[in-house]
């Protein structure tokens, strides 16, 4: 007999169907709660709904899993690219030779954008935050290519939707970048790979070429790898819901950016950094810093630790310790701030406070300090992000489309004034 869940409700019982996903999660269905009882249910937050289910990414974070499409998040860093990464979330297997050779040709075939776009670059003043500049050109991508409007077209149209995105997204952060230092644009270079192509619009120069180091070329894929997806994040469920209103692929994609440019989600990456210098110019007292973030007074917040559903640890910050590590020595880089981001680790995961609390430092802890190394810009960590959550995200927009789901509409619990007589502005 299959598994219920029962409800009682004003003295009458009902009983929900309970669905059970392929690695043994269990959810009661309430999807006919409401129409069957009239109640709905509150989770600020969804901290226990699950809003979908999917075939992409399984995370556990009791256990600290996290698996694209089955594979394990270590094998697919240690063995695997970010395209090939790209190409399995997007279709759900990973491809043949032939099959990724395609795709990363196609890809290369559209990583110009529009010269008319360049003009977008000039009107943004020097100081816009290469987010805000990365969301807005994502989102006009709509605009020149206004076939994508209906994201309900034939397989192979919206596919060439989703290639332009991950072709174009490279130049468009890129840009940003270049942009926001005065220099001129760069030019997409066909001949490197995605990684190098990328680094090479964002260093080289009219007189000089970017040199492409294989050691930073393999931190960044694994850092993209990293970030490539992690189920329904608040981004992610962006993207979801906005898509559920059939907005075109590219504008679903911008607000998912500016749904990570906040500093609890992608934001925290340039927040770490950002504290890591604020520990290092105030005297260095980590100390000080560790009771500040337990301080309830206090706003503060140790960036870089936490996580909604990790409460193990982080695997991603796992692999990506090493690879700081790893580049970092190859670099022959000593950051002063990493002797306090090591303190800070230390001074908290012997604290009772985060143990109690669960709380390990998480992916963002590090990748900072790579991107810094590599001699990327504070501003552009959570562009860096998106670059990689980008495949994600486009794999779970398709998915709700492929699914049909119906619009996202979330319910509340009015708690406000009951009805009232208006008032004339001179009688009150
Ligand atoms: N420093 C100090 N205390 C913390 C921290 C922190 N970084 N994170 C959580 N806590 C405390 C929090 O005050 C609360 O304490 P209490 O139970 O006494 O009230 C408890 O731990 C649980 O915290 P919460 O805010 O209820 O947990 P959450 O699941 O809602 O928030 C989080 C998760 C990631 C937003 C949070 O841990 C945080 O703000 N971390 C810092 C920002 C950060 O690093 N974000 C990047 C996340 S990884 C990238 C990504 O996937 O988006």
């Amino acid at each position: 007999m299959s598994e219920k869940a029962e409800i009682i409700l004003e003295g009458k019982k009902y009983e929900l169907p309970v669905i059970t996903g392929t690695e043994n999660e269990k959810a009661i269905d309430i999807n006919n709660l409401r129409q069957e009882t009239g109640y709905v249910t509150l989770d600020s937050g969804f901290k226990n709904t699950g809003a979908t289910t999917s075939k992409i990414t399984f995370l556990d974070g009791e256990e600290g899993i996290l698996r694209y499409r089955g594979y394990p998040i270590e094998q697919l860093a240690e063995r695997s690219n970010f395209l090939e990464v790209a190409y399995l979330l997007i279709n759900g297997e990973l491809p043949t030779k032939n099959e990724l050779d395609a795709f990363s040709e196609k890809i290369k075939m559209h990583t110009l954008i529009h010269e008319d776009m360049k003009r977008f670059y000039e009107a943004y003043p020097t100081y816009a935050h290469p987010m805000g500049v990365v969301a807005s050109i994502t989102c006009s991508l709509s605009t020149f290519y206004p076939g994508s409007l209906n994201p309900n077209r034939s397989r192979d149209k919206v596919d060439l939707t989703i290639t332009r995105l991950l072709a174009k997204f490279p130049t468009i952060a890129a840009w940003a970048y270049k942009n926001s230092v005065g220099h001129p644009v760069q030019y997409p270079k066909n001949s490197l790979g995605y990684v190098d192509n990328f680094l090479s619009m964002m260093f080289s120069l009219p007189s000089q070429d970017y040199e492409v180091d294989p050691v930073v070329t393999s931190a960044l894929d694994k850092l993209l790898i990293l970030h490539a997806d992690h189920e329904q994040n608040c981004s992610t469920s962006t993207v979801r819901i906005v898509g559920s209103s059939q907005a075109n692929l590219y504008g679903s994609i911008a607000a998912g950016c500016i749904a990570l440019w906040g500093p609890l989600h992608g934001g925290a990456n340039q927040a770490v950094i950002e504290m890591l210098d604020l520990i290092k110019q105030d005297g260095g007292d980590v100390s000080k810093w560790v009771a500040k973030a337990k301080d309830k007074n206090d706003p503060f917040r140790l960036m870089g630790f936490g996580h909604r559903v990790y409460k193990n640890f982080d695997p991603r910050a796992k692999i990506i310790k090493k690879a700081c590590d790893d580049v970092l020595n190859k670099l022959g880089i000593h950051d002063p701030v990493l002797d306090i981001a090591k303190q800070l680790e230390e001074a908290a995961l012997t604290d009772e406070y985060f143990v109690e609390r669960k709380l390990y430092p998480n992916v963002d802890f590090y990748s900072g300090i790579i991107y810094r190394a590599i001699g990327i810009p504070v501003d552009m960590f959570t562009v860096m992000f998106a670059l990689g959550r980008l495949p994600g995200w486009i794999a779970q927009w398709r998915e709700m489309v492929d699914n049909k789901e119906p619009i996202g509409r979330p319910r509340q619990i009015y708690t406000g004034a009951t009805t009232r007589d208006y008032v004339n502005i001179a009688e009150r």
